[in-house]
């Protein structure tokens, strides 16, 4: 279902923003309303993409990618995204320890952790406050752990509903704002990074979660030379292989607006014949993961056996079972989640083309 749905959202996010350049692009005001109309159906579609993402992560069945990280960075990262989020009432203090022990953990799942208590605490301080974020190392290096602590000032919880709040679906919030899976989510992804989370609440005073994370011995990988963020394309051909028409023809317009060369096929068995049809080169092949008949995997083994060398980007939003190991995605593998912006997407082909591995990209929060 997930899979279906970030098909979905591909698709509306890029259609929504093919519309949303022609209105800016058109005379004056007068397409101003549609604009701000155009505005709303892309929030909601980035809110939806977040909850897609939020079930994901609770059912386990996001792509994971742990790397040897310094939590203050991923803190830096965040900061601007928590202000926007936590709105101007509420403020937000850093009192960040430096040299942090490193952790073994997911970026944009330890961004997920941050955002879901920034967003409790901020609905738990509905008239300002003070949000805390403090990291600091606990025992030694080899055997100790980060600590990563996140304050509130807010309404405070009472014991009952403590009891509680770890639990999937549990939530106090009863207009329809909740779904009660932040928490659960939260806790999901600090215990399956092997740490410890837990709480301590006073009502009328606020609240505070104490997240450790165990020290690592791997070494961080080297950091990578920052790949160009524009690259042109030098007369490439593409093959896209997406068995979903609707997202098919916004990858194929996304490349072809990217100055590509585009073939496309709605299945492996149809992407086998055209490459072998196919006279001159396939620079890259872009394939979804889950397809009825033969998977993106198979796809991809079978196109290298017909044009040797050719580089790979798999699109999904649930590709664990099929390409990782162990619940990690593989190392050598490209793969953009769904749904994608036709920046993310042009960027990735980019990147991979010119030799750079890439970043796994983290969807939209
Ligand atoms: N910082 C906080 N201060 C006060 N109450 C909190 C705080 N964080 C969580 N809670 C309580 O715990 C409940 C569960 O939180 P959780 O994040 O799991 O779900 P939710 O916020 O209700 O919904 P969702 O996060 O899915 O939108 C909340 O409904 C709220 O009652
Ligand atoms: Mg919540």
């Amino acid at each position: 279902v997930a899979h279906d749905f970030n098909n979905l959202l591909a698709v509306i996010l890029n259609y929504t923003a093919f519309v949303a350049e022609e209105i800016a692009a058109g005379p004056g005001e007068q397409f101003a309303a549609a604009a701000r109309d155009v505005e709303q159906i892309q929030r909601a579609a980035e809110r939806a993409t977040r909850l897609t993402h939020q079930l994901l992560a609770f059912a386990r069945r996001e792509v994971v990618k742990p790397q040897v990280l310094d939590l203050n960075d991923v803190v830096h990262d965040v900061e601007q995204l928590l202000n926007r989020t936590i709105g101007e009432d509420v403020v937000l203090v850093t009192d960040l320890t430096d040299d942090l022990y490193p952790v073994l953990a997911d970026t944009g799942q330890v961004e997920q952790v941050l955002v879901n208590l920034a967003v409790n605490a901020r609905d738990a301080m509905s008239g300002g406050g003070t949000l805390t974020i403090e990291t600091t190392n606990v025992g030694d290096v080899d055997s100790g752990g980060v600590m990563l602590r996140i304050s509130d000032t807010g309404t405070g919880m009472s014991d009952a509903v403590v009891q509680h709040v770890f639990e999937p679906f549990y939530t106090t919030k009863l207009d329809g704002t909740g779904t009660g899976l932040g928490l659960a989510t939260v806790y999901g992804i600090v215990t399956q990074a092997g740490g410890t989370i837990g709480l301590q609440s006073r009502e009328g005073v606020g609240t505070t979660f104490t997240i450790v994370l165990p020290t690592t011995d791997e070494v961080a990988a080297p950091v990578e030379t920052p790949a160009p963020f524009e690259r042109a394309p030098q007369g490439e051909t593409i093959l896209v292989v997406e068995d979903e028409e609707a997202l098919r023809e916004v990858t194929e317009r996304i490349f072809n607006r990217g100055g590509y060369r585009v073939i496309t096929a709605a299945n492996g068995i149809e992407a086998v014949a055209l490459a072998e049809r196919h006279d001159g080169d396939i620079h890259l092949l872009v394939t979804d993961v889950v397809m009825p008949h033969m998977l993106g995997k198979e796809v991809a083994e079978r196109i290298r056996a017909i044009k040797p060398g050719i580089d790979v980007l798999y699109m999904s939003g649930y590709a664990r079972p099929v390409l990782a190991s162990q619940g990690r995605l593989d190392r050598d593998v490209n793969l953009i989640e769904k749904p994608f912006t036709a920046s993310t997407l042009v960027k990735a082909a980019g990147q991979i083309l010119s030799g750079h591995e890439m970043n796994t990209t983290s969807p939209i929060y």
